[in-house]
């Protein structure tokens, strides 16, 4: 046991330092709100409180086993954090019913946490025969046995080669069909037989487990993993102060040229190249502060195996937006009217939205932030 979590769900914070270097300058002042947007075991939070003693912490997890470990693991700092059981795309309506009218840095982790991938029982991982949830909110949603039994081949085929960029997803599909006609799918270790068989022998013997790009693409689809990223990049950077930061870690390259696609744009003039002078509502709202994407070092990846394939990104707004110019991303709908359809769009828990101190680890609601918890 270690700050209040188990031994077993240890989760080694992914490039820490660089997160919290580059995170502390905006957090100084008293009152500074810090959202981490994917609180996790909450590592990353508690380097933060700890080394920014004016910041508060609005923290937000869809697991809500997560959140109950990170209240255990920030109870010392109860009295400056909120954590919430949201999907992170509802980060308005989160700020806005505690009162923040904008935040001085917002952290993403995004992917699975070491808990889930350990809880045999989620079916995160192809390592382990377990059954095929792997809902990150196990209250919400149809689980990727779900998807697996009721899908049409096309879809299936379509879900692994845009979300697991898998060359061999019409075959795996099409076998996945007949399979399930014999028997529905219920557990990973048969998953991972049937894209065995349905790969090439040549194909089989390189690059690792052939069943991790289909696990990959079932978890992007049950939890609609791109599309809520896709809204809640552009949310977080207009809950930005001028001066606030935001630090993105992605773990595939879809995920990757997402949050690129948000950030970068936003760091350049809009100015017409035949303009002589850059209008203030042409100048860059965003300023970079890594260059392409970062990486870990060899000595962190060969401690942590989870920070091989982190992409992190990090930008500093640098100016209020003009009226009349919608943020890239934001233009036909804020991110407020998608969030309230995703939302709407899911089956709640009762938890779902509401607030709970770090002091009160066993997950009592302080207050209800939907007004729909139970
Ligand atoms: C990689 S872990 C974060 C680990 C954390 N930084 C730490 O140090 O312990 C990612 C967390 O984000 C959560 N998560 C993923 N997608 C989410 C989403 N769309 N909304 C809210 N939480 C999400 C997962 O449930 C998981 O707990």
């Amino acid at each position: 046991m270690s700050n209040g979590v188990p031994d077993r769900h240890r989760h080694v914070p992914v490039l820490l330092e660089r997160c919290v270097t580059l995170l502390a300058p905006a957090l100084d002042e008293p009152g500074s709100v810090l959202v981490d947007a994917t609180l996790g075991l909450g590592g990353h939070s508690q380097a933060l409180l700890e080394r920014c003693p004016h910041a508060v912490l609005v923290g937000l997890d869809r697991d809500p086993a997560a959140l109950d470990l990170a209240g255990r693991r920030l109870a010392a700092f109860a009295g400056r954090t909120h954590l919430v059981h949201a999907v992170y795309d509802e980060l308005p309506e989160v700020l806005d019913r505690l009162g923040h009218t904008e935040v001085r840095g917002v952290l993403m982790d995004l992917g699975v946490s070491s808990l889930q991938l350990d809880e045999v029982d989620r079916g995160f991982s192809y390592a382990v025969d377990a059954p095929l949830d792997m809902r990150m909110d196990p209250s919400s949603g149809p689980t990727a046995a779900e998807v697996l039994n009721t899908y049409p081949a096309a879809d299936l085929s379509r879900v692994l080669r845009e979300y697991g960029e898998e060359r061999f997803a019409r075959r795996i599909a099409e076998l996945v069909v007949r399979e399930r006609a014999r028997e529905p799918f219920t557990t990973s270790a048969r998953l991972v037989d049937v894209v065995r068989q349905a790969i090439p022998a040549a194909t089989r013997r390189h690059g690792g487990n052939p069943a991790k790009r289909t696990f990959q693409a079932l978890r992007i689809e049950v939890n609609h993993e791109l599309e809520v990223l896709g809204r809640a990049v552009p949310a977080a950077v207009e809950a930005l102060a001028v001066g606030g930061r935001i630090v993105v870690m992605a773990y595939h390259s879809l995920e990757d040229r997402i949050v690129k696609g948000v950030l970068t744009p936003q760091a350049r003039s809009t100015a017409p190249p035949d303009l002589p002078v850059e209008l203030p509502e042409h100048a860059p709202v965003l300023r970079l502060l890594t260059r392409g994407a970062e990486t870990a070092d060899e000595a962190e990846t060969g401690a942590n195996p989870r920070a091989a394939s982190v992409r992190l990104r990090a930008a500093e707004r640098v100016r209020r937006r003009s009226t009349g110019h919608p943020a890239p991303g934001m233009a036909r709908e804020s991110a407020r009217g998608s969030a309230r359809e995703s939302a709407r769009g899911s089956a709640r828990g009762s938890a779902r939205g509401a607030t709970r101190s770090a002091g009160d680890p066993a997950g009592s609601v302080e207050r209800d932030v939907e007004g729909d918890a139970a």
